[in-house]
């Protein structure tokens, strides 16, 4: 099979640093073994995140010249209201300067001491904007979503069963929202099906519970629906995007990832009266309801972006380009979970490293050594970043996976850069028991992972 090129060119560049191993060494040891301390410019290829990372477009770029930076009624915050207004069908939006903004205003419009919002699976901040708030996150992710091994086409879709009893028990009248997570990015960037949605749409009617769509892979998620789904192969990606959002009584959306800007997101809503209350906390703590802390410039690259992300032949191809690179590092003897999603990949470093128990943190230990050995920077998603621990840095509780995400940039990387990655990873995969563990030197109390300071395990 013929592989489907991106339906686009590169018009301008940006070089990439090559550290020898011993700079490398040095550099992490600097970065206390945490890669979120690292400098860009120690980094060959950055797979930490998907967010803000993307190249824009020409067409962005020329919108964004014609930014109108006036402070109320911005031309630029009708062409992104009207853009937005139409790929979800809300009636109300209000523009945040990137997902969690967004998050904190509405849940402390739904949430507060007791309450409890659900969802397949909480993204970190979005659960730490949950907790901060005196409230529960509570994941209920589907049983096949911890079988990573499977090829279940939507491992991202929340556990029915698991919620109904949740909204019909007793802790039924403490949940203030159902929070579904397109893709499921803190669980392997799954996607989740329409019919799971229509069935969460159902149970949030039946018990009368607000629906909410944490969106910030909107298109990618519509892409892998139309892939996967029998019923929507026809629909554009744009079509089911709408269909996804109109299930939902509002959502929360980072544009920083499907928005194919650096930053951005916004709040979509039905009802008049939850809007009037978020409404004055944007003022507030954001800026004014027609800027939410963007600058026009901002809010005309994401009016172009939120329409060329939904191109089939763009999403087609970057699908494409994750599953290859997911085949290559397969081929190598790295497990991925399975199948591939569309924004990143996730190593199954427990498997890849047996000899390191998980409070030597074997997704951690295989993320610096993606680095020492090739300059790649990712993220762990186990014990660090989920397990709990005592006083003294202890895992009490490991995570039930360790994992390392390799998340790829939006029309950044050319398939010679994913190539280097999947051999710099075979190479370690030809003697992984070289690798060591690390343990914790300093953490803070929340949010760990960004903040942890390591050193290795002799
Ligand atoms: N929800 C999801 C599913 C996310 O992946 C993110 C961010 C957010 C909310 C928060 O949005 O960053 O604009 O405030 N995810 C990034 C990542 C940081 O690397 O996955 P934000």
């Amino acid at each position: 099979m013929p592989i489907t090129p991106p339906p686009y060119r590169i018009k301008v560049v940006e070089p990439i640093p090559f550290l020898s191993a011993g700079e490398r060494r040095g550099a992490l040891a600097e970065a206390g073994y945490n890669p979120f301390n690292l400098r860009a410019d120690q980094i060959t290829i950055d797979l930490l995140s998907d967010s803000g990372t993307g190249a824009t477009s020409a067409a962005q770029e020329a919108a964004a010249a014609v930014g109108d930076e006036s402070y109320a009624g911005a031309r630029s915050w009708f062409r992104f209201h009207d853009e937005i207004a139409e790929l979800t069908g809300y009636p109300h939006i209000l523009p945040v300067h990137q997902g969690r903004a967004g998050e904190r205003i509405l849940f402390s419009a739904l949430l507060g001491r007791g309450k409890i919002c659900v969802s397949n699976t909480h993204f970190d901040t979005t659960h730490a904007n949950v907790e901060l708030l005196g409230a529960e996150a509570r994941d209920l992710p589907c049983p096949e979503a911890l079988d990573f091994d499977s090829d279940e086409p939507f491992k991202g879709n929340i556990d029915l069963v698991a919620l109904e009893e949740l909204l019909g028990g007793p802790d039924g009248g403490r949940v203030g929202l159902v929070l579904m997570t397109i893709t499921n990015n803190g669980l392997g960037a799954q996607p989740v099906s329409m019919a799971n949605l229509q069935a969460v749409r159902a149970l949030c009617d039946r018990y009368g519970v607000r629906f909410f769509l944490d969106a910030a892979r909107f298109a990618e998620n519509a892409w892998l629906v139309r892939e996967r789904e029998e019923a929507y192969r026809n629909l554009t990606p744009r079509q089911i995007a709408h269909r996804a959002f109109q299930l939902a009584d509002g959502c929360v959306v980072s544009l920083k990832k499907d928005g194919l800007s650096s930053i951005g997101g916004f709040l979509g809503l039905r009802d008049v009266n939850l809007f009037a209350v978020c409404e004055a906390n944007l003022i507030a703590t954001e800026g004014f309801s027609t800027y939410g802390g963007l600058a026009g410039h901002d809010l005309e690259r994401l009016a172009v972006g939120v329409r060329e992300v939904t191109d089939p032949a763009y999403l087609q191809a970057r699908a494409e380009a994750t599953a290859r690179l997911a085949r290559r590092i397969n081929e190598a003897g790295v497990d991925t979970v399975q199948p591939a999603g569309v924004h990143a990949l996730y190593l199954n470093a427990g498997r890849l490293l047996p000899h390191l128990s998980p409070a030597e943190f074997p997704g951690h230990s295989l993320g610096c050594q993606l680095f020492l050995d090739g300059g790649i920077r990712c993220a762990e998603l186990g014990s660090l970043y989920l397990g709990t621990m005592d006083e003294q840095h202890r895992l009490l509780t490991p995570a039930p996976f360790e994992l390392v995400r390799l998340a790829i940039p939006r029309r950044v990387y050319s398939e010679e850069h994913f190539e280097y990655v999947a051999d710099v990873l075979a190479d370690i995969a030809k003697s992984p028991e070289r690798i060591r563990g690390y343990r914790i030197e300093s953490a803070p109390p929340v949010l760990r992972h960004f903040k942890v300071r390591l050193a290795p395990l002799s």
